[in-house]
C-alpha cells in the first residue's frame, strides 16, 4: 500500500499540511499521519482507538452497520454452515479455501502435533487444582517457549510455519489439560482418529474408565463453535499480539498476551459473565430489574453479552449461535432450559428499548454461546479458555500477516501529557 492520489488538507498554525488518503477494498477510507508528527509537530489523540487503524489486513472484514463479517471475502453463516474448523483455519492462514489434497496435508501436519511435550504434565502440577483454567492456559502457553526451542526464530519462515501448527494443535489440547487438572481427574491424550472439535470434547470428558463416545451433535456445535470465534480483525487480544510480536518476541509468548488480553470481561470473558448473569436474573420476571440496572448511569452493571465496538447492528455471529443454541439444546432434549427463555426474553426486551435502540446495542457473540457451552457439559470457567483455543488461528494469521509485513515495526503510541513539568528534588526535611 504505497501510491494514492487522494489527501486531506490540515491547517494548523497557520500551515497547512497533505494527509495521503488511503481508499480500502471495502469499508472506510484511511488518512495517513505517519508523518504528521515529524512535519506538524502533533499527534494524533484517540484513547481506545475508536478512530484508529493499526494496520492493513487482508484476513478479516467486518460491516458493523450491514452486521457483516468476512474471513477473505466468504461470510461467516455460509463458513459456519458449510465449512468445518480446521478449514476455516487454512483459510484464515493462507488466504484460499483448500482443496481436497491440501486440506488433508494440513489436517494431517495438524493432527501431528496435538500432543505436548511430556514433561509439560509437571508444569501443570504447579497449579493450585481450582486455579481458573484461563490462568494456566496463559502459565503453560508461555512456557511452551521453553520446550519447543526450535520454533522460536520469528524471522525463520519454517519455524513460523512450525510454530503456527503447534500452537492450533496444542491449544485444544492444554485447554482440556487445564479442564482435567481444574476438576481433579487424569489427563486424557489425544486421538489421530478424532477430527479436531470430536477430539477436544473426548480430551474434556472421556475418562480411563470408561469406553467414552463422542456425540457428532456436540461435536459439530463444538466446531461450529471453533469457527465463529476464530477471527475478528484488529480486536483488543488481536491487537495485544500484534503489539507483543512487533518487538520480535517469540510466537508462544506473543500467543500467551493474547490470552491474558481476552480474559477480560468486557472482551472474551463475557460469555463466562453474560452466563453468570443469566443465572443471577434466574427467571424473565426479573428481567425489568436488569434492564433498568444497565442503563443506569450510576450502577457499573452492563448487560454482559451486548454491546460492540464495531457492530452497531446484530453480530452475525449472535444469529448463528442462536439458531445453534435452540438446535443443540432441542436434540440433548433440554429445549426448555430456562436461561436459554431468560436470554431470548432478555434479548427481545432490550432491543425494543429505547436506551438500547439508540446506543445500538445488540447481542454479541457472547450472548448465546455460554448456554450452548453449558448444555454440553462445560463449567462457566472453561467458556473463555474455549474462546482462546478457538481464536489462536486468528491471532496467528494476523502474527505471520505482520512479520511477513517489510513495514513492520515497533509499536510505540506517544500520550497527551498531563503530569507535573520539570521540578527540582526537594530533601525530605523540607517537605
Ligand atoms: C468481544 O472487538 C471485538 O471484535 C471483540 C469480539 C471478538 O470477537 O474479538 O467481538 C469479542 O469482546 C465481544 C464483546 C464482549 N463484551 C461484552 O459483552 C461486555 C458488555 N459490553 C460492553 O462492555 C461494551 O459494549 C463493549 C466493551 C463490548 C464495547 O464498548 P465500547 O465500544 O467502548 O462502547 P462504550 O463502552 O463506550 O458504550 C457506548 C455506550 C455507553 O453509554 P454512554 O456512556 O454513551 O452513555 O453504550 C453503553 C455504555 O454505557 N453500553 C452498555 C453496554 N455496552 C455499552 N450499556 C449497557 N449494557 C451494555 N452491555
Amino acid at each position: 500500500m504505497t501510491e494514492t492520489q487522494k489527501s486531506a488538507t490540515l491547517s494548523l498554525n497557520g500551515d497547512t499540511y497533505e494527509l495521503p488518503i488511503f481508499s480500502p477494498t471495502a469499508g472506510p477510507d484511511v488518512l495517513d499521519i505517519r508523518k504528521l508528527y515529524a512535519q506538524a509537530g502533533v499527534f494524533t489523540y484517540d484513547p481506545g482507538f475508536t478512530s484508529t487503524a493499526s494496520c492493513d489486513s487482508t484476513i478479516t472484514y467486518i460491516d458493523g452497520g450491514k452486521g457483516e463479517l468476512l474471513h477473505r471475502g466468504y461470510p461467516i453463516d455460509q463458513l459456519a454452515s458449510k465449512s468445518h474448523y480446521l478449514e476455516v483455519c487454512y483459510l484464515l492462514l493462507y488466504g484460499e479455501l483448500p482443496t481436497a489434497a491440501q486440506l488433508e496435508d494440513f489436517e494431517t501436519r495438524v493432527t501431528r502435533h496435538t500432543m505436548v511435550h511430556e514433561q509439560m504434565h509437571n508444569f501443570f502440577r504447579g497449579f493450585r487444582r481450582d486455579a481458573h483454567p484461563m490462568a494456566t492456559l496463559v502459565g503453560v502457553v508461555g512456557a511452551m517457549s521453553a520446550f519447543y526451542h526450535d520454533s522460536l526464530d520469528v524471522t525463520d519462515p519454517w519455524q513460523r510455519e512450525v510454530a503456527a501448527i503447534r500452537l492450533i494443535a496444542k491449544l485444544p489440547t492444554i485447554a482440556a489439560m487445564a479442564y482435567k487438572y481444574s476438576i481433579g481427574q487424569p489427563f486424557v491424550y489425544p486421538r489421530n482418529d478424532l477430527d479436531y472439535a470430536a477430539n477436544f470434547l473426548h480430551m474434556c470428558f472421556s475418562v480411563p474408565a470408561e469406553e467414552y463416545h463422542v456425540n457428532p451433535i456436540l461435536s459439530r456445535a463444538m466446531d461450529r463453535i471453533f469457527i465463529l470465534h476464530a477471527d475478528h480483525e484488529q480486536n483488543a487480544s488481536t491487537s495485544t499480539v500484534r503489539l507483543a510480536s512487533s518487538s520480535g518476541a517469540n510466537p508462544f509468548a506473543c500467543i500467551a498476551a493474547g490470552i491474558a488480553c481476552l480474559w477480560g470481561p468486557a472482551h472474551g470473558g463475557a460469555n463466562q459473565a453474560c452466563l453468570e448473569m443469566l443465572k443471577e436474573i434466574g427467571s424473565v420476571d426479573r428481567i425489568p430489574e436488569f434492564i433498568e440496572r444497565a442503563k443506569d448511569k450510576n450502577d457499573p452493571f452492563r448487560l454482559m453479552g451486548f454491546g460492540h465496538r464495531v457492530y452497531k447492528n446484530t453480530d452475525p455471529r449472535a444469529k448463528v449461535l442462536k439458531q445453534s443454541a435452540d438446535e443443540v439444546l432441542e436434540l440433548l432434549g433440554v429445549e426448555d432450559n430456562p436461561l436459554l427463555q431468560v436470554a431470548k426474553e432478555l434479548e427481545r426486551t432490550a432491543l425494543n428499548d429505547p436506551y438500547f435502540i439508540e446506543k445500538k446495542l445488540f447481542p454479541n457473540v457472547d450472548f448465546y454461546s455460554g448456554i450452548i457451552l453449558e448444555a454440553m457439559g462445560f463449567p462457566t470457567s472453561m467458556f473463555t479458555p474455549i474462546f482462546a483455543l478457538s481464536r489462536t488461528v486468528g491471532w496467528i494469521s494476523q502474527w505471520k500477516e505482520m512479520i511477513a509485513d517489510p513495514q513492520n515495526k515497533i509499536g510505540r503510541p506517544r500520550q497527551l501529557y498531563l503530569g507535573e513539568t520539570l521540578r527540582d528534588y526537594v530533601d525530605i526535611e523540607k517537605r
